[in-house]
């Protein structure tokens, strides 16, 4: 078997997933896509993750002898089973504004993503790991046939690569500027939280963590014309780091909107409505 580190900017190096493709040529070609060994079966390797058909959906998982329930986006499920009313994230982003555009710099597996795009934004998503690339996309394709979700999913794009990179195309273009950029890079793991504990964990082990947050904060500040929202564990420190020192109080939150699991740390650049 062969290890390689796949192309992120995230400091761990993993075993990268295999793909199981029994023989559908989509799972093929995205083995050969992403240069990702592809098997006709699950092997007995303990902590092995795969890509494979679940259900009709492209999913991350350990064998299912592990009897874990695989990673996958599902849009519809996220939308069946909201809650309504704890809507922390809308009051960080500065309240509900059709038309909004945001740049989720670390999309993920695209759930706060589609939660700004029910809240009426535009969201172009950066996700710089092909495999969660390649879960986003699919759970985009499926969303789309949905009529309950199509027209939130209709508001958001994938860029696949480099935030970082995305948003300094945005430096000296006013028109090209978010008005708000969202950023949630990946926290060391406590194995405190139990969602850690289960799905995340697969998510922890596939990318690592983000050890260039601050590089990321300090271009999102550069571009954001109203906002930069940053999502913590409510108890972890702010973002900080070398790319950041230099902005002073620019680069500290002004304030936080804070949940019993979340904490949304803001910095504010212009109050909405003055462009
Ligand atoms: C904690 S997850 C985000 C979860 C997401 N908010 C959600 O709702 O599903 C962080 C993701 O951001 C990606 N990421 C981190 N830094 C990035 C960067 N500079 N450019 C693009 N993607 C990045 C990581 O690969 C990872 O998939």
């Amino acid at each position: 078997m062969t290890r390689k580190k796949m192309a992120t900017g995230a400091s761990t190096v993993v075993r990268p997933p295999q793909v199981v493709s029994q023989g559908n040529p989509q799972l093929d070609a995205l083995a050969r896509a992403l240069s990702l060994e592809c098997t006709t079966q699950f092997s007995a390797v303990a902590d092995q993750q795969y890509l494979y058909d679940y259900q009709g959906c492209l999913s991350l998982g350990l064998a299912p002898s592990a009897r874990e329930h695989p990673v996958y986006v599902d849009f519809s499920q996220q939308w069946r089973t909201r809650h309504r009313g704890k809507e922390l994230l809308l009051k960080a982003i500065g309240g509900r504004r059709e038309g909004l555009r945001v740049i989720d710099a670390t999309a993920g597996l695209g759930r706060d993503s589609f939660l700004l795009a029910t809240y009426g934004a535009s969201v172009e998503m950066c996700e710089r790991h092909p495999v969660v690339a390649a879960l986003l996309t699919d759970g985009l394709k499926r969303a789309a046939q949905d009529p309950d979700v199509a027209g939130f999913v209709q508001r958001m794009t994938l860029h696949e690569g480099s935030a970082i990179e995305r948003l300094s195309r945005c430096l000296g273009s006013a028109d090209q500027a978010p008005d708000v950029v969202y950023v949630d890079p990946m926290f060391p793991d406590s194995g405190k939280s139990v969602l850690v504990k289960k799905e995340m964990r697969l998510f922890h082990h596939l990318v690592g963590k983000d050890d260039d947050d601050d590089a990321l904060l300090a271009a999102a500040l550069a571009v954001a014309r109203h906002r930069v929202v940053v999502k913590r564990p409510p108890k972890a420190p702010i973002i900080d780091g070398p790319a950041l020192s230099a902005l002073g109080a620019r680069g500290r939150p002004q304030f936080a909107v804070t949940g019993k699991a979340v904490r949304f740390d803001v910095y504010p650049i212009k109050a909405f409505g003055n462009n």
